[in-house]
């Protein structure tokens, strides 16, 4: 590592802070343009955006390489630009969403895609990808519950270290690699009321057990960034907040990267009514350690101010500006500021067969089977020559790509019908839009399905309706697409809803009325081509929910691992009308975390342990047999949860702790083998240790969050 303790001295504080500012790629191309923050002017000038460090937002190799050419040119030092961009899933070849990723179960798949889009990322310049997002998630309101990997921190951990692990490789100087940068630490998924930006309050005890491991297992991965978040926790908004980013970031977990704040979120702590003016605001954040202010300049206005006065240290900033010249020092930069920026590789790898290929791959395996009576897969070939009869919003519509697509084009896309015309003999009327209604059209539908043996029924969300600041208030179908599919379900022929959307949706009248219900979320680029192969059973579906689907909005947010309370329902002690419950619904979700079918069923044993004793450091067995009982392959995700009985603190009522993804023959057997050691056990315990305490415990070995056979064990 290059000793950039001589470039600091030589660089005047102008110099530094535009170091440490992060502009948009519009001001750095056009001098005196102006960007509209929130409610709040930005003007870059020209000596800000001749030295400014990172750049967000371009891309495309001929472009970056002249902006770095001719930054390197002017900028007295030297210093290459960063180029920075929310590559989330996929750069131009569009992999499912976040969370439809995390419904694999599947890591290595993460990693895979993560891979794939760091390649095509860094042909076209970039540096770093504003990903993975760490968040959990919990209640589907929020539109961005589908950047992440759902509700449970295990998966949660397991799929931010591959993503990390996906763009980084082992060092991120190396070809095809980009820097990751996670986000939004921290707890900016527990937004009230789901509510975009809302303010969050949570227990440090949830804090530390639920919300943390995602973040951590990013900083253990080695990722190089941190983002801060925009909501305010615990009364203290993130891009000022020192206790999470000097005290756990750093000090805890000993982070050693770049902290960045997200976007202008450092000037919206005025906003929060936690800074008075941008002085203040940069002032909080600094002393919090961002090092990188995004877009807005509070550093850049006020900081020299700040400093006369006495109210900041100028080896502060120095400190910021060293860490961003470190990371650009560990992608090679200074050696190489153009890194693998490509035109000819642009065109040999972006949406390349080899990365369609993957889309298509990854995406059947994210769809998850909510319902089957038997109708899934159709059959194509049949003798009978029964017509087949495709209808909905998404019969015939490109929008496979959610908000964050980077640049995925729907043109790159197919839709369901052009797939499906290729396999087999349909007809097709969309007969509604996702928010618009022609009484003709819905007429001509309902005729045509009436006229079929078999109707799929493509429904869902625009791509809009899910994403940053695309909160809802009711997530069941939007538009006229429950009344379109009442319509449909009266013809009285075999249904099968196909739904694309970002968000566990409410769809109690989908599930009761459908044959078959398959979700496929917003699947990329091979979205159409994954839901064909599993329409037409060349591929069994395996995916499983990794965010409970409600029955209706009001169970918001819903999640496996809560707590009990005093009165759960069926308690012996308090009738059921005294229970914590609804009066009006259920209590339990529609589909439950863990859930999935496949064109198979399987039978789990009992659950069967080699001890009911624990020692401490020591380890038990749990093991059970699983039986794929139906006539066709398939495979099973096996679930083992655990429950710690009673502890110092209340204990979740489940919590995942490992799974397995057995495929199994028609008629075959295998025992699904569990370790459960000591480390499985430890919670952050009311003396604010981390350990297991003694006693019993619950050992779940299931299908899902809300089944499975039980065992109990003591640790002694
Ligand atoms: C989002 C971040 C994103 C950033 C830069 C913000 O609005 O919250 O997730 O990385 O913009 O595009």
């Amino acid at each position: 590592m290059r000793d950039f303790d001589e470039l600091i001295k030589r660089m005047t504080l102008k110099e530094k802070l535009a170091e440490i500012t992060q502009l948009y790629g519009d001001e750095y191309t056009e001098d005196d343009s102006t960007f509209m923050g929130i409610d709040y002017r930005f003007e870059a000038n020209r000596e800000m955006v001749d030295n400014v460090g990172s750049i967000l937002g371009v891309s495309g190799a001929a472009l970056i390489k002249e902006a770095q050419k001719k930054h390197l040119e002017t900028s007295k030092h030297k210093i290459p630009l960063l180029f920075m961009h929310d590559i989330i899933h996929g750069f131009k070849t569009i992999f499912p969403s976040p969370l439809a990723m995390s419904c694999t179960w599947q890591p290595e798949l993460v990693k895979e895609s993560a891979e794939i889009a760091a390649k095509e990322s860094a042909v076209s310049g970039i540096h770093l990808t504003f990903s993975p997002m760490c968040d959990l998630a919990r209640d589907a309101r929020w539109g961005r519950v589908v950047e992440t990997s759902g509700e449970d921190p295990f998966l949660n951990s397991m799929f931010a270290k591959a993503y990390v692990e996906g763009y980084q490789g082992t060092d991120v100087s190396e070809q095809y690699r980009v820097a990751s940068c996670l986000k939004h630490f921290a707890a900016y998924g527990m937004a009230e009321a789901g509510r975009d930006y809302n303010t969050t309050d949570v227990s440090e005890y949830e804090l530390r057990e639920k919300h943390f491991p995602g973040y951590r297992a990013a900083v253990d991965a080695g990722a190089k960034m941190v983002m801060t978040s925009f909501n305010a926790l615990n009364g203290v908004p993130s891009s000022g907040n020192k206790w999470l980013f000097q005290d756990v970031l750093r000090k805890e977990w000993g982070f050693r990267g770049t902290v960045i704040s997200d976007c202008t979120a450092i000037v919206e702590m005025i906003y929060h009514g936690f800074a008075q003016d941008e002085a203040e605001a940069a002032k909080k954040a600094i002393d919090a350690g961002v090092d990188i202010e995004m877009v807005s300049n509070t550093y850049y206005n006020s900081a020299e101010r700040l400093i006369k006065q006495g109210r900041l240290s100028e080896d502060q900033i120095d400190l910021s500006v060293k860490r961003v010249l470190e990371l650009k020092e560990e992608l090679g930069l200074f050696d190489n500021p153009f890194k693998d920026a490509d035109e000819e590789a642009e065109k040999k790898y972006i949406l390349c067969r080899e990365h369609r290929d993957a889309a298509r791959k990854i995406a059947r395996e994210s769809m998850v089977l909510l319902k089957n009576d038997g109708v899934l897969p159709v059959k194509k070939n049949d003798e009978k020559k029964q017509k087949i009869f495709l209808t909905g919003p998404y019969a015939d519509s490109r929008q496979m790509l959610d908000l964050w697509s980077a640049y995925g084009e729907e043109k790159d896309c197919l839709t369901l019908r052009e797939v499906l015309s290729d396999e087999m003999e349909i007809s097709c009327i969309p007969g509604i839009g996702i928010l618009d209604y022609e009484k003709e059209q819905v007429e001509n539908a309902v005729k045509a399905a009436e006229d079929s043996d078999i109707i799929l029924l493509a429904l869902g969300e625009e791509p809009l309706m899910s994403g940053e600041s695309n909160s809802r208030m009711d997530i069941g179908l939007p538009g006229y697409q429950q009344q379109f599919a009442e319509r449909i379900f009266a013809v009285g022929k075999p249904v099968i809803v196909i739904l694309y959307n970002g968000r566990p949706l409410a769809i109690p009248e989908i599930a009761l009325k459908a044959n078959a219900v398959l979700e496929a979320w917003f699947p990329g680029t091979e979205g159409n081509h994954a839901v064909c192969d599993i329409l037409t059973g060349a591929y069994a579906p395996s995916g499983r929910l990794t965010m409970s689907f409600p029955w209706a909005v009001g169970q918001c947010p819903i999640y496996y691992n809560c707590y009990s309370t005093g009165r759960p329902s069926k308690n012996v002690y308090i009738s059921e009308r005294f229970s914590s419950r609804y009066i009006d619904g259920q209590s339990v979700p529609l589909y439950p975390f863990g859930y999935g079918l496949t064109y198979t069923t399987f039978e789990y044993g009992e659950v069967i342990l080699s001890d009911t004793v624990m020692r401490r450091n020591g380890s038990i067995m749990a093991q059970c047999s699983l039986k794929n009982t139906g006539d066709r392959a398939g495979t099973e995700t096996v679930q083992l949860y655990l429950q710690d009985i009673s502890g110092s603190r209340v204990r979740p009522v489940r919590m995942l702790k490992d799974f397995r993804r057995i495929t199994l023959k028609p008629g075959e057997t295998c025992q699904a083998v569990f370790q459960i050691d000591e480390e499985m056990l430890k919670f952050h315990t009311l003396d604010k240790g981390f350990a297991a305490e003694t006693g019993k415990f619950k050992i779940y070995i299931a299908e899902n969050a809300s089944t499975g056979t039980c065992a109990e064990f003591e640790l002694v």
